[in-house]
């Protein structure tokens, strides 16, 4: 087989076989196979797609690179959830509790934050003491007797994605629906779970601009998901405003307590619910609507901040923080932005949002940056409200007093008043 003649094939537009594929993830993986030719591959992929069946190919060769979780253990229990991320996206920290106090076993890699969005390792390691390294007996004894343990992607899962995504990410090849498909199943069958949620997000924060494009790729992941025997759902979900108020590590741990809490409902607390009633139905094998009641009286009950709580201080976290949030570090510096003109938030740019994050030190610009913990922001009005001339619509924190300026800058950019707008649905479809 030459690699030549499979980048000709797939150039004409050909269905490549399963044993090409094979040839690919592999000879890359091993370094038989140059960068040069794999990058006319993926670009000859970006253009012409690829059938369920690569995809299907694809995506397996890549699950099967490196390690293989395997949670056979938990039977029909192992639960995932996996966010194609946004801004503001703390629902990891609510959910995983929730259907772990619904019986669901959620053994969870989580990744880092990149660009405009968040991940749920860094906003982790915002709570003293919590390990997100820990050992494969380690979590594998706490997914058993908590419920929920998440820790980082360790290293030898999925090596053909890491070097995928990286010359994806560079040869201008990332947005091709087979190939973040594959990119994302991937790591969820080789992560072991039998159950898989998926929160696929449209919007200014979002990798899918459009509601259109979202649903392609969620109909993709699923019927991937399930040639692969898995059962999955996705939900495709609004990322026009960023979910909650805070956007920013430690910000966003506080604002999760506090809907474990019960002091806060809005639309984190209804996504989580729907998020964890999903992984629950899909566990149980029983409806979406009584998974959700399920998933609604665990959090109203208090019970998912009680398995929040275990699972924190199982993976080393100080409980004294999960108590108390007022222990969390707090930003040197903080700056409060105010309405330019009265009107309704007609609007709000996600991805600005995240951006102005990123410069007040929540976020990374190259993932080898050092992020600090505190920064954030939190907003005092969403998409909708009402704000006179001068009113606070958000608050920006930093240990650098120089960036909150630029920050607000930013911030400000993102925000346009005028009439009322038509608000779209949190949810807008499921995908089974
Ligand atoms: N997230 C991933 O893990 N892979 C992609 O290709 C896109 C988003």
């Amino acid at each position: 087989m030459r690699m030549y003649d499979i980048i000709a094939k797939k150039r004409d537009g050909k269905e490549l076989s399963d044993a090409e594929i094979r040839f690919v993830v592999n000879g890359y993986v091993a370094e038989q196979i140059p960068d040069y030719q794999v990058s006319a591959l993926l670009m000859a992929i970006y253009f012409n797609g690829m059938t369920e069946q690569e995809t299907a190919s694809l995506t397996q060769y890549m699950a099967m690179s490196g390690d293989i979780v395997d949670l056979t253990y938990f039977g029909d229990f192992s639960s995932d959830k996996h966010s194609t991320g946004g801004v503001g996206d703390k629902t990891t920290l609510i959910v995983a509790p929730i259907a772990a106090a619904c019986g669901c076993k959620v053994a969870k890699m989580s990744g880092r934050g990149l660009g405009h969005t968040g991940g749920t390792a860094d906003k982790l390691e915002a709570i003293k003491g919590y390990k997100t390294n820990i050992s494969g007996d380690e979590f594998f004894n706490i997914v058993n007797k908590v419920g929920v343990a998440v820790v980082t992607q360790s290293g030898n899962l999925t090596p053909a994605d890491k070097k995928l995504y990286a010359l994806r990410d560079v040869t201008a090849t990332v947005e091709s629906i087979p190939l973040i498909t594959s990119s994302v199943m991937s790591k969820k069958l080789a992560s072991g779970a039998k159950n898989i949620v998926l929160d696929v997000k449209y919007g200014s924060g979002a990798f899918m601009k459009t509601k259109e494009d979202a649903e392609k790729l969620a109909q993709s992941m699923v019927n991937i998901g399930k040639l692969c025997g898995r059962k999955t759902t996705a939900l495709i979900t609004d990322m026009n405003t960023p979910l909650g108020f805070a956007v920013g590590n430690s910000l966003e741990v506080i604002e999760a307590i506090d809907v474990l809490k019960g002091k806060q409902k809005g639309d984190l607390y209804e996504i989580s619910i729907a998020l964890a009633g999903n992984m629950i139905a899909l566990a149980n094998n029983i409806s979406e609507q009584e998974a959700q009641d399920k998933a609604r009286r665990a959090l109203d009950s208090g019970m998912a901040f009680l398995k929040f709580r275990e699972w924190i201080v199982a993976q080393g976290g100080d409980a004294n923080c999960i108590d108390d949030t007022s222990r969390f570090d707090t930003a040197a510096y903080s700056m409060e932005i105010k309405s330019s003109s009265g009107g309704f938030i007609s609007c709000m740019d996600c991805e600005k949002i995240g951006a102005a994050a990123a410069i007040l030190g929540a976020g990374r610009i190259t993932k080898e940056d050092k992020i600090d913990l505190t920064a954030g922001i939190i907003l005092s009005a969403k998409t909708g409200d009402y704000v006179g001339f001068g009113d606070r619509i958000a608050t920006l924190y930093s240990n650098s007093k120089e960036k909150l300026s630029e920050a607000a800058a930013i911030y400000k950019s993102a925000i346009q008043t005028g009439s009322a707008p038509q608000r779209s649905p949190l949810i807008y479809k499921t995908i089974k």
